[in-house]
């Protein structure tokens, strides 16, 4: 996607001209999984409830963004959308509404993911990223981690963040195991 600059409306598509769809595969190169839950029955989803015991994710709430029911949600809405990393993976399930999560590709370009119900995403510790909602100003999402969450963001830039180099260490294992299969 092009570059967003600060008068733009950040809810919008944003698409490439030509359009230039990206693959799971693609965000499988840069370290960001995804898994389609069906979270109408959410304790019955084997996939659900396998990743969550697999990756040891033994925290979760919900996390509602919408006018009425988050304070001060514009000024929250513009925070979430400033380039950031975490020193933990972001681990978030769709239970309603849509939104945008923008990661940087190997080339340092955005690419838009779209996330609807039962979308199920995880975002590597040390990627940069950035949230917003779409023209529809809802979303609601189930939040995982694994021990005593920490949600805090380190803005870009955070190159020295231990968290950065993880994450670049990620991406030459993962460029290795491309090589050997
Ligand atoms: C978060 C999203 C906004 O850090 O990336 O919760
Ligand atoms: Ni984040």
């Amino acid at each position: 996607m092009e570059d967003i600059s600060s008068k733009e409306d950040q809810r919008l598509e944003y698409h490439l001209d030509p359009d230039q769809p990206v693959s799971l595969d693609e965000l499988k190169n840069i370290g960001v999984k995804y898994w389609k839950i069906d979270v109408d029955d959410l304790e019955k989803d084997v996939t659900f409830t396998r990743i969550r015991k697999e990756r040891c994710y033994n925290y979760q709430d919900m996390c509602e963004i919408h006018p009425d029911t988050l304070p001060d949600y514009e000024n929250k809405l513009k925070t979430f959308f400033k380039e950031h990393l975490h020193d933990d993976e972001e681990i978030r399930l769709i239970m309603a509404g849509s939104g945008y999560f923008d990661v940087r590709d190997r080339d340092d370009k955005w690419i838009r993911i779209e996330v609807l119900k039962g979308d199920m995403l995880v975002l590597p510790a040390g990627i940069y990223h950035r949230f917003t909602l779409d023209k529809n100003d809802y979303i609601k999402a189930l939040r995982l981690f694994k021990g005593v969450p920490v949600w805090t963001p380190h803005m870009r830039p955070a190159d020295s963040k231990p968290a950065r180099q993880e994450y670049l260490d990620l991406l030459k294992v993962i460029d290795k195991e491309k090589t050997i299969s």
